[in-house]
């Protein structure tokens, strides 16, 4: 069923869990995430950037998803991740989804405030709800100096001056997760008191974390192995994601919408990998991408239980 974004996640943000929002970029992607929200009995949030929407076509990427949301037994929200372009996110609203997020985070704060408000503006008339950020998604070891880390990180009370002048319904808020496989190369630490004063400030306001992949050692581990078979195995060198104890204290203090893209793409292509060497007569590729849409539902599956968002439909 097609999930209402803003009932669930101020009904997830009482109840102190985490919704998954997972990228989808093809079907059997989109069908291993369903299926692992079913397993779970998990609402979940199917979201798809506009690298994707390059990729496979929006009326494409929305027809499969309006489908698997339609047939699913739990609440599916369809969401655009990381809207930055004003025509992608105005067709977003209009074309059918239920959510989108626009990215003004690397504007200056004037015009991310000025440009998010005419989103939420069109949006609401179309009973969209709006995800906003503020702050950049970086690394802690992206910055130079403690100056530069803190002025890139949300701040607490522009982030109160900032959704009360957006009306926005939910905030991406920076406190050290990056995007992508290589987050860190020392222990990762969230910049949980920050965290805090953001959501003693907006109590009411769900709080997202972009970039909180796990990327779990047996993934890596997978991919490691069969890349070494195949001679080339630096991609993934010194990969590190959000360890589940950070993910879990955010979710006490606010976090209701969690990102996972690279857990995903990992778990996808170590299983392709896998089956491409363990079987060179392979060529159907239904036999390539049904293993991967398996390794898909197992991560999304993990990433549920983290989010303790399991019977919560
Ligand atoms: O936050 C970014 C997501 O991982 C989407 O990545 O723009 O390559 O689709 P993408
Ligand atoms: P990861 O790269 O950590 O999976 O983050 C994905 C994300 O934030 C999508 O918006
Ligand atoms: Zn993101």
């Amino acid at each position: 069923m097609l999930g209402n974004p803003r009932t669930l996640l101020a009904k997830a943000l009482r109840g102190r869990y985490a919704i998954g929002a997972f990228n989808v970029n093809n079907l059997e992607i989109l069908q291993g995430v369903i299926r692992a929200a079913e397993a779970q009995r998990a609402p979940v949030i199917v979201q798809t950037s506009e690298g994707a929407i390059e990729y496979a076509g929006m009326t494409e990427l929305l027809a499969m998803m309006h489908t698997a949301a339609k047939r699913a037994s739990v609440p599916v929200v369809i969401h655009l991740d990381h809207g930055k372009n004003l025509d992608v996110v105005r067709a977003a609203i209009r074309s059918g989804y239920t959510s989108v997020m626009f990215d003004g985070s690397s504007l200056p704060y004037a015009e991310n405030v000025a440009r998010t408000r005419q989103v939420v503006r069109w949006a609401h008339a179309n009973g969209v709800a709006v995800e906003a950020e503020l702050g950049a998604i970086k690394g802690v070891e992206d910055f130079v100096s403690v100056a530069e880390r803190d002025a890139a990180f949300t701040n607490p009370e522009q982030a109160l001056d900032f959704v009360t002048r957006t009306q926005c319904d939910s905030l991406a808020v920076s406190i050290g997760t990056a995007h992508g496989a290589h987050k860190a190369t020392g222990d990762i630490t969230l910049d949980v008191a920050r965290l805090r004063r953001i959501h003693a400030l907006l109590p009411k306001t769900p709080l997202v974390l972009h970039g909180a992949s796990s990327v779990p050692d047996d993934l890596v581990g997978a991919t490691h192995l069969y890349c070494t078979m195949l001679g080339d195995c630096h991609r993934l060198e010194g990969a590190k994601g959000i360890p589940d104890a950070q993910t879990r204290l955010a979710i006490r203090h606010g976090v209701t919408k969690i990102n996972t893209d690279t857990d995903l793409r990992i778990a996808f292509t170590a299983a392709v990998r896998e089956t491409l060497i363990e079987d060179t007569t392979v060529f159907d590729p239904r036999k390539l991408l049904g293993p991967a849409r398996d390794a898909v539902q197992t991560i999304a599956e993990r990433r549920i239980a983290v989010f303790r968002s399991k019977w919560k439909t």
